[in-house]
């Protein structure tokens, strides 16, 4: 029987949507509403919990099938997952917890643990997910070194530029210990990223140009409730930014020009993991008239996460099993809004993936440095 043997950071709503999420589809045994049902012979139902780390009081020492329902999470029951024998073990806090967010992630009480301590719990994962707060730069950069000493495959799934690193160090050092790098910050199912990045590359193939445009994004959970922290947002709105202007060759320009305004916008209780995003667009059509586009996409914001993260853990045990090592460009770019390489369109990241599944580079993905951060 294959097996991927997954290893948690963070166990919050995006890890409960994914624990139960594998579960959801074992009981079905159909992938209705994933993205792809199989990857390299691996289906969704091949994943196993092997590890979790956290700093919750609330979570650490639970079992994790229990630490997935513990405030304060919110996302709702939708599958029964048994007891699975992985106990949270407590991490280092480093800056994972912002100022306002200690009473809701209220440390466990003890010590630190040290790198190799983690590196330890983390020994029998094959991949290792990471899904802590977004601000959590010392903290991510704390676990994707634990992940390397513990031989696994790294997934990052928040706005900290590991696989996407500008000086290309975490890339090298993974490579040189051969193993796989995928990310950065995921790429929602059908989140507003892609969504607004569908919007305007239609409208620059129909030779339209974007003169400005704006995706605000308001949820319930606290996910959204840590990013009322502005100082903690600098590389989430860099990353989904970037994931939009990337597409058109005047993008930096525009985002120079005050043209640009894209990020979370604020914290509203009662939507929990309901997640609403305001899109605007406007351009300048055929003889210079007017052309907007005003979208509104709601969603639940955790399904959006667990569904890309279960075609991810799928593709770092293919590249495991492959023996591809350092970060994996082909793959990140469909799934991540912040990848080592931007595709010109996301029908061309999905391309460059199904390439790379089918055992092929491809030269336009080839690995290098995002320019200019
Ligand atoms: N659609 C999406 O949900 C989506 C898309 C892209 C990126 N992300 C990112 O994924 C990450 C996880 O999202 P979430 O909704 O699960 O967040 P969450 O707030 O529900 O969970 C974060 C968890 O990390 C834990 N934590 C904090 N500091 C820690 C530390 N130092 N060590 C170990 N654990 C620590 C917290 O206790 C909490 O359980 C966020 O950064 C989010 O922005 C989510």
């Amino acid at each position: 029987m294959p097996r991927i043997r997954v290893g948690i950071i963070g166990v919050g709503n995006c890890a409960s949507a994914l624990v139960q999420g594998v579960y959801y589809y074992k009981e079905r045994g159909d992938c209705e509403g994933l993205i792809h049902c199989d990857i390299g012979g691996y289906k969704v139902w091949d994943i196993e919990f092997v590890a979790a780390v956290d700093i919750g009081s609330n979570k650490v020492g639970k079992d994790l099938s229990e630490a997935i329902f513990a405030p304060p999470n919110i996302t709702p029951r939708i599958a029964d997952v048994p007891r699975l024998g992985v106990t949270v073990v407590r991490g280092p806090v480093l800056d994972g917890v912002a100022p306002h967010m200690v009473e809701v992630f209220k440390p466990a009480e003890g010590r630190d643990p040290t790198v190799d301590e983690v590196a330890d719990a983390l020994r029998e994962a094959d991949v290792v997910v990471n899904l802590l707060p977004v601000g959590s730069e010392k903290a991510t950069r704390f676990y994707a070194e634990a992940a390397l000493r513990a031989r696994a495959a790294f997934v990052n799934g928040i706005p900290v530029f590991i696989a996407s690193d500008p000086s290309g160090e975490w890339p090298r050092r993974y490579a040189e210990a051969g193993l796989p790098l995928l990310g950065d910050d995921v790429k929602g199912q059908v989140g507003a990223t892609i969504t607004h990045r569908t919007l305007v590359a239609l409208l620059r193939d129909r030779g339209v140009k974007v003169e400005g445009t704006y995706q605000l994004n308001i949820g319930g959970n606290t996910d959204f409730l840590n990013m009322l922290l502005e100082e903690r947002l600098v590389s989430k709105r860099i990353s989904k930014t970037r994931a939009v202007t990337s597409l058109l060759d005047y993008g930096r320009k525009l985002e120079e020009g005050g043209g640009v305004r894209i990020g979370p916008s604020d914290y509203v209780p009662f939507l929990g993991n309901t997640k609403v995003a305001y899109m605007y667009i406007k351009a300048r059509s055929f003889a210079g008239f007017p052309l907007t586009i005003d979208v509104k996409l709601t969603v639940d914001d955790k399904s959006m996460c667990a569904a890309v993260l279960s075609d991810v853990v799928r593709v770092a045990k293919v590249a495991l099993d492959r023996g591809e090592a350092g970060a994996i460009p082909e793959a990140s770019a469909w799934y991540f809004k912040h990848p080592p390489v931007q595709a010109k369109s996301d029908a061309e990241a999905r391309r460059w993936l199904e390439e790379w599944l089918a055992g092929r580079r491809v030269s336009e993905a080839k690995p290098q440095p995002v320019a200019g951060e």
